[in-house]
C-alpha cells in the first residue's frame, strides 16, 4: 500500500463504490459519535483510530513500563495483539482475548495515552494496520491525522472542531452518562477541561503527525449545532462529493 503523500483529495484510485471520509480533529467534538452516525447512515464501517493508541496505552501500562520511557514503551509493541472493529454500532475491543472497551475510556489509560501516541515507533507501528483498514472499502475514519497523513487522499476530510468550554461540557456528560458503567474517570468539569486542554496542546504541538486540519479539509464548527444536524451537514457533503 502507498503512503499516498502526493495525492490529495478525491484523486483516490479505488474501487467504484469505495470512499473514505475522514474525520479529525481535538477531543470532545462529538466526533465519535458523528463519525459512528454517518457510517450507519451509509452502511460504512466506521475505523476509531484513537481507541488503538488506547490499546498501546494500556497494554504499556500493564506492563509496567513508564509511557514517556519511549524504549521500553518500543518493546511491548512485539507480540501485542489486539483486535481492531469496525462496526459503527457498539464496539469490543479485545487485548489478548479480553474485552477491555471500558477500561481503555478510563482515567489511567486517558492520562497517559498522550506520550505514547506522541511517540514515533508506536505511530509507525500502527500506521501500516490503520492505512490498510482505511482502504478496505467504505470507510468513515476518525482521528487526528487521518486527512493528513493515513489518508490524505480521501473523498472527504472533515475536520470538526467546537469552542473549549462547549467541547469540555459534552465530555464531562459523556463520562457521567457512562460513569454507571464503572472503570470511567470521575473527574469533575474543571479538571475535564484542563484535560482536555492538556491533551489538545501536546497533540497539535507534537513533532509527528500532528493534530491539524488539512488544507482541503471542511472545517466544521459544531459549537452551536445539535449532533444530529452535524451529521446532516457531513452527510450533505458526502453527497455534493458523490459518496452515497
Ligand atoms: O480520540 P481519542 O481521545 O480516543 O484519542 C486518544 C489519544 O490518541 C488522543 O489524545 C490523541 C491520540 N490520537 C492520535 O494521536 N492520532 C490519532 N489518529 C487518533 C488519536
Amino acid at each position: 500500500m502507498s503512503r499516498g503523500g502526493s495525492r490529495t483529495s478525491g484523486e483516490r484510485s479505488g474501487e467504484a463504490g469505495t470512499f473514505i471520509i475522514a474525520i479529525d480533529g481535538p477531543s470532545g467534538t462529538g466526533k465519535s459519535t458523528v463519525a459512528r452516525r454517518v457510517a450507519a447512515a451509509l452502511g460504512a464501517g466506521y475505523l476509531d483510530t484513537g481507541a488503538m493508541y488506547r490499546m498501546v496505552t494500556l497494554a504499556v501500562l500493564r506492563a509496567g513500563v513508564d509511557p514517556v520511557d519511549s524504549t521500553a514503551v518500543v518493546e511491548v509493541l512485539e507480540g501485542l495483539n489486539f483486535s481492531s472493529p469496525q462496526g459503527p454500532g457498539h464496539q469490543a475491543h479485545i487485548l489478548h482475548g479480553v474485552d477491555v472497551s471500558d477500561e481503555i475510556r478510563g482515567q489511567d489509560v486517558t492520562l497517559a495515552v498522550t506520550p505514547v501516541s506522541a511517540n514515533p515507533s508506536v505511530r509507525a507501528w500502527l500506521f501500516d494496520r490503520q492505512q490498510l483498514l482505511a482502504h478496505s472499502g467504505r470507510m468513515v475514519v476518525e482521528g487526528r491525522d487521518i486527512g493528513t497523513v493515513i489518508a490524505p487522499e480521501a473523498d472527504l476530510k472533515i475536520y470538526l472542531t467546537a469552542d473549549a468550554a462547549e467541547r469540555a461540557r459534552r465530555r464531562h456528560t459523556q463520562n457521567v452518562g457512562a460513569a454507571a458503567g464503572s472503570h470511567v474517570s470521575g473527574l469533575d468539569l474543571a479538571a475535564v477541561a484542563q484535560d482536555l486542554e492538556r491533551r489538545d496542546t501536546h497533540d497539535a504541538t507534537r513533532a509527528h503527525a500532528p493534530l491539524q486540519a488539512a488544507a482541503d479539509a471542511v472545517v466544521l464548527d459544531s459549537s452551536s449545532l445539535e449532533l444530529s444536524e452535524t451529521v446532516d451537514e457531513v452527510l450533505e457533503l458526502a453527497r455534493s462529493r458523490g459518496i452515497r
